[in-house]
């Protein structure tokens, strides 16, 4: 079981019974939900843009990526707020926990669910209006040891998020940096590759914990 304070194993916590003791986890689906509504708050920032009413589509249905949507407790809270989602997820045993939701629910025709990896996204060009991640990003250089294979990954990935953005878009990522070199490479993919914003913690002096990384397509 995920607990509290302690960084989650992937993919050993999200598979089989996990999967099912994550979904069922009020802990967790709290969590998940504030870390969504703060990272909407995030979305429509003003300092990243002076003239934020027009970067933020609002009263439109933007279309958002929820990127690592796990069992879709982040994508329904997107859905709550005026979005509509497509939740992408590399495990089926959590995606498949989505897939029931939103069969039971009919309310839930604005979330599409895709199983595949953040690093191959099977997204258009230019075709969404905002990406968000909660608890997932970090998991995506799972697997590499080696400092400059991360730095590609991380760099590739943030050049292709670029590019499946419309003009304006933006991306708000909320992760856990295991330490001060990933928080920076982490960081740095993404104002390197055609992307400005900032990052917000919310215990400053902490170089790990709970981060978010607001960026907009320049
Ligand atoms: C903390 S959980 C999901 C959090 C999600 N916000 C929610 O509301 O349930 C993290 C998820 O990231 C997914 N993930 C990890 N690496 C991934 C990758 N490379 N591509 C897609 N999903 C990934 C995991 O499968 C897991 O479901």
């Amino acid at each position: 079981m995920v607990r509290k304070n302690q960084l989650p194993k992937f993919p050993d916590d999200y598979i089989n019974d996990k999967a099912e003791e994550y979904d069922s986890s009020k802990w967790m689906e709290r969590n998940q939900k504030r870390s969504t509504l703060s990272s909407i708050q995030y979305l429509i920032e003003d300092k990243l843009n002076e003239d934020w009413v027009s970067g933020i589509i609002v009263g439109d249905s933007p279309l958002i990526l929820d990127l690592g949507c796990g069992t879709g407790f982040s994508s329904v809270i997107l859905m709550e707020n005026g979005f509509r989602v497509i939740g992408i997820d590399i495990l089926n045993d959590m995606l498949s926990k989505a897939r029931e939701k939103k069969r039971n629910f009919k309310d839930y025709k604005d979330l599409e669910l895709v199983l595949a990896d953040i690093n191959y996204l099977p997204i258009k060009v230019n075709s969404v209006d905002h990406i968000i991640s909660i608890s997932s990003y970090n998991f995506i250089t799972h697997g590499l040891q080696n400092y400059g294979e991360k730095v590609k990954l991380l760099n590739d990935t943030a050049k292709y998020l670029n590019k499946i953005l419309k003009n304006k878009g933006r991306v708000v990522i909320e992760f856990y940096p295991k330490d001060n070199q990933e928080l920076k490479i982490f960081n740095k993919s993404f104002i390197n590759n055609g992307f400005e914003g900032f990052m917000v913690k919310n215990k400053p002096n902490q170089k790990s914990g709970q981060t978010f990384l607001l960026m907009k397509k320049c």
